[in-house]
């Protein structure tokens, strides 16, 4: 028999479905043989895992590696790099770099970065702004995996398209087919608060949040749901920071809208309350974290489905952009992609989340939404070798010192986590052990997404219907 190319040998698979004692034997980069050790084929490499546990590798939908534009802050060699020690094997990129992901030639601009420097796969977010309704069609041929509505002001300053742009927007899509994750922020709303905080002399950490209230963050998720539900678009919350989103997201999911729900471990273990500490200020991003109040229904809410799944907004600054007195001054957003994985374990040490679960919101749920499945978000014969192999009884303590991205600030300096990633697999190359890259720039690939046939609702009102010639808005 021909060997094939690496069996890992005596470990715990895990799978949303049920956690088995097997063997992986992985050819030609994907799965070729789940089972007893004995009935492995022959391998040139064996590598025995005794006892550890292999879940899918983690999908992180919600990543910024900065490249092209802002290498201050990151690139996609450090970026990625920190996704595979984080037992991350693809990442979605968003669109917020310089220049934006709003056209073919800025999206090749990106690929060509991206393939000559990634370690881990990766999709590549459009942008849809006012400005590139246009360029949504193409931007689809090329292969971005969504695309990215900011309807809140955020890093980069990206206008807000107006409400008719965004219809607009959905009646491409919808007919796409594709995803379109949506930043769920008002930002008139904020604006207006900023601008009287700033004038009243409000200038404290928790002036940010006072900008960003909750109706700021609920407004803006029951506008994006209802022209979802009207043009049939499939949409995706970004960062869910609010309890009070809960119910809103349950009504709209019961109702029909083709919507899933991300949240970040940061919303899960972090408060503004935290932000009253010396250097809490680091804590700013958008949406802001909220009072310690929020975290147990977004717990409750991951753990019974109501939230898909887990994303980290990795969103890295240089040093001196996160640290001083004015908190309007500091830059939005920290490293994620790295911690995510032993967050989400320490869970399961912490008995909040079952380990089937962490599958599921690491890599089940994104590979489903975003149209991988298959290929990617399962550990079974034919996907992709994609596995993070972690150590649930190993402990660490996290610090900004030890992270691979080139934004060494850390939300989380000194918290002892349970459960740690110790080697990452992208399509059965190992490209991390042991918290260390092991692997050469240039491995990971662009990965496009097979989503259902699209299915956009309301046809005979869109602009197209309604601008064609012979139309009229009753016929
Ligand atoms: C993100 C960034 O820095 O790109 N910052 C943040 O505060 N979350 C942008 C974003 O996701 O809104
Ligand atoms: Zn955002
Ligand atoms: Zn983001």
């Amino acid at each position: 028999v021909k060997p094939v190319d690496m069996v890992l040998t005596g470990g715990r698979v895990v799978n949303e479905d049920g956690i088995v004692d097997a063997s992986i034997a992985v050819d030609g980069g994907r799965i070729v043989a789940i089972g007893d050790e004995r009935l492995m084929p022959p391998a040139r490499e064996r590598i025995a895992l005794d006892g550890l546990h292999v879940l899918p590798g983690a999908i992180d939908v919600h990543v910024h590696f900065r490249e092209p534009g802002m290498p201050q802050k990151e690139d996609w060699a450090t970026g990625s790099a920190a996704a595979a020690v984080g037992g991350v094997t693809t990442v979605f990129d968003m669109p917020n770099t310089i220049p934006p992901t709003d056209s073919v030639e800025n999206f090749q601009l990106k690929l060509g970065a991206a393939k000559s420097k990634s370690i881990v796969d990766f999709g590549l977010y459009g942008l849809l702004g006012e400005h590139n309704l246009g360029d949504l069609e193409a931007l689809a041929e090329a292969g971005v995996i969504g695309y990215k509505l900011f309807l809140g002001n955020t890093t980069g300053d990206l206008p807000c398209p107006s409400d008719g742009a965004v219809l607009e927007g959905f009646e491409i899509l919808a007919g796409l087919g594709l995803r379109c994750s949506i930043h769920a922020e008002n930002s008139p709303i904020l604006f207006w608060r900023q601008n009287k905080l700033k004038a009243a002399g409000r200038d404290d950490v928790l002036a940010h949040l006072a900008a960003r209230t909750d109706v700021v963050a609920v407004e803006a998720l029951n506008r994006a749901a209802t022209l979802a539900d009207w043009t049939g678009a499939r949409i995706h919350i970004v960062h869910e920071s609010c309890a009070r989103s809960l119910p809103f997201i349950r009504f709209w999911k019961e109702r029909g809208v083709d919507m899933t729900v991300e949240t970040l471990p940061q919303y899960l273990y972090l408060s503004a309350e935290m932000m009253l500490n010396p250097g809490g200020e680091v804590l700013r991003m958008n949406p802001p974290i909220r009072e310690a109040a929020h975290q147990e229904p977004l717990w409750a809410a991951l753990a019974d489905g109501t939230i898909d799944m887990i994303a980290t907004d990795h969103a890295p600054h240089a040093i001196e952009e996160k640290y001083g007195p004015r908190i309007w001054d500091l830059a939005c957003g920290f490293p994620g992609v790295e911690t995510s994985m032993a967050l989400m374990l320490t869970a399961v040490a912490d008995g909040r989340l079952s380990l089937e679960r962490v599958a599921t919101i690491t890599s089940g749920a994104p590979a489903r939404a975003f149209g991988l499945y298959g290929r990617k978000g399962a550990i079974r014969i034919g996907a992709d070798a994609d596995l993070a192999v972690v150590d649930l009884n190993r402990s660490a303590t996290l610090s900004a010192a030890a992270l691979h991205s080139r934004g060494k600030v850390s939300a989380y300096e000194g918290k002892e986590v349970k459960g740690v990633p110790v080697m990452t697999f992208v399509r059965g190359r190992m490209v991390a052990k042991d918290g260390e890259v092991v692997a050469e720039k240039g491995w990971g690939e662009l990965v496009r997404p097979n989503m259902a046939p699209p299915a956009p609702r309301n046809l005979n009102t869109t602009m197209k219907a309604i601008l064609e010639p012979g139309q009229r808005p009753w016929g």
